[in-house]
């Protein structure tokens, strides 16, 4: 079996990582994939195509008898790539471009949540900086903060929190007149602050049909402490303990059923991977976006505990068969630690030599994944903001992340940035 995984992240490594451990898996192609794919060596080859290339990654499949193709990020699912290639008979595993509206128009995710009665913050939405400045203008005084959202994607940075009327002026002039988040920011949604800790869930769906991956936690801010700039992700732990089984269950009624239900009634059946991305206050759940795929770098610690067959799993999506496959988690926890150039989410600089002691994937349980690298010549070098995840499991979160670390001590490049403090609330 032949399989395409479009992507260049460390979640599209750990999908590589994964589907190699089927023994009927004969190739693994990523496009573009990174230095860590690239490095794979064996079954496992980089392509260098765009995952915005929807055209050529359609003829590459064709013409290499791919049998599965999964898709890893949203831009991708947004141009439509899983309609051209279902409308064409090739098997994929991710959701429309009509479906994926989940993720790609918070507009349509909130309007969707409000028709099926799916607990979310409360909003409104804005189409030009008049209307939105009237409506800061008229907010009592007790409704701050107000939570400002560019209704397109944008990497996990569109979201702007404003502690005061002030701030949100501000930010409507900075979405709406100096386009800092250029045609994202065509509607703007204003929500209500949600109070709680955040958690995600992934489900793999063939739109009637789910299975749950174990819940994991993110650090979406750049430092310790949940401070700084939001990120698309510094680090990641599972299982979070938040989602208890009762949060869960709350979760499956309130949230995955009622948007799978909702969505094949609209017409929009969703298939492949949705990701929850929740608030949890005293036990009660609700949405703070919907994502159209698996998370990155939650990806990279949920496959490692998924002890049964990935590909198994993707392929019962795909032949109605999802509720009988094996979907089986592994016991303990993971940790995975993102380490990041100097300087991201802002601008930084690539190019930088990184040597990774053999070493570290002799520490137990320990499993490097790659993002932003690339080969050159016969060095690794960075090539990105986020270059690569340290994931590890353990018996417990505190063994997952003492391995991590310990791995992370044994990678080095210049201006290596990563969060000392991943997991250490759930410990
Ligand atoms: P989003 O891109 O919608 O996930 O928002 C990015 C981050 O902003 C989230 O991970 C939360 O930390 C925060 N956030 C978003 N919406 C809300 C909300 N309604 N209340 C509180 N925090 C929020
Ligand atoms: N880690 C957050 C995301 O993938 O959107």
């Amino acid at each position: 079996m032949n399989i395409l995984i479009i992507g260049s992240g460390a979640r599209e490594h750990a999908m590589a990582w994964a589907a190699l451990r089927n023994g009927k898996v004969s190739r693994v192609f990523v496009a573009p994939g990174n230095g860590g794919t690239a490095m794979m060596g064996g079954r496992v080859s980089n392509v260098p195509l765009k995952a915005t290339d929807v055209d050529a990654l359609y003829d590459f499949a064709v013409s290499e008898k791919i049998d599965l193709t999964i898709v890893g990020p949203e831009q991708p699912l947004e141009l439509g790539l899983v309609n051209r290639f279902r409308s064409a008979g090739q098997r994929i595993v991710g959701p429309t471009c009509e479906a994926a509206r989940l993720e790609t128009s918070k507009v349509f995710a909130k309007e969707f949540m409000r028709r099926h009665g799916i607990p979310t913050a409360g909003y409104h939405i804005f189409h030009d900086v008049a209307a939105a400045n009237s409506h800061v203008e008229r907010l009592a005084a007790g409704s701050w903060p107000q939570v400002i959202k560019a209704s397109g994607i944008c990497a996990g940075k569109g979201v702007i929190i404003a502690l005061t009327q002030g701030e949100a002026l501000a930010a409507n002039t900075a979405m709406f007149e100096s386009r800092i988040f250029g045609d994202a920011a065509d509607e703007v949604v204003y929500e209500d602050f949600l109070a709680g800790q955040e958690a995600s869930v992934f489900a793999l769906t063939d739109g009637k049909q789910y299975r749950l991956f174990l819940a994991a936690q993110d650090h979406k801010r750049i430092g310790e402490g949940d401070t700084g700039k939001n990120t698309g992700g510094m680090g990641a732990y599972a299982p979070a303990p938040l989602v208890t089984p009762d949060v869960m269950r709350k979760v499956e009624e309130r949230i995955i059923r009622p948007t799978l239900e909702g969505m094949a009634a609209e017409g929009y059946p969703y298939t492949g991977f949705l990701y929850v991305g929740l608030m949890i206050d005293n036990g009660e759940p609700s949405v703070v976006e919907f994502n159209a795929r698996l998370g990155d770098p939650e990806t990279q610690v949920v496959l490692p505990l998924l002890k049964s067959d990935f590909v198994d799993a993707l392929l019962a999506s795909l032949d109605g068969s999802l509720g009988s496959v094996p979907f089986e988690m592994h016991d303990g926890a993971g940790a995975t630690v993102v380490m990041a150039s100097a300087g991201y989410p802002d601008a930084y600089e690539t190019g930088a030599e990184i040597t990774i002691d053999q070493a570290v994937e002799g520490i137990g349980g320990v499993t490097v994944f790659h993002a932003g690298t690339k080969q050159d010549g016969q060095k690794l070098v960075t090539a990105g903001g986020r270059v690569l995840t340290v994931t590890a499991l353990g018996g417990g979160l505190k063994e997952a992340l003492d391995r991590a670390y310990e791995g992370i001590g044994k990678i080095k490049f210049e201006g290596a940035y990563f969060r000392r403090d991943i997991g250490a609330k759930a410990i």
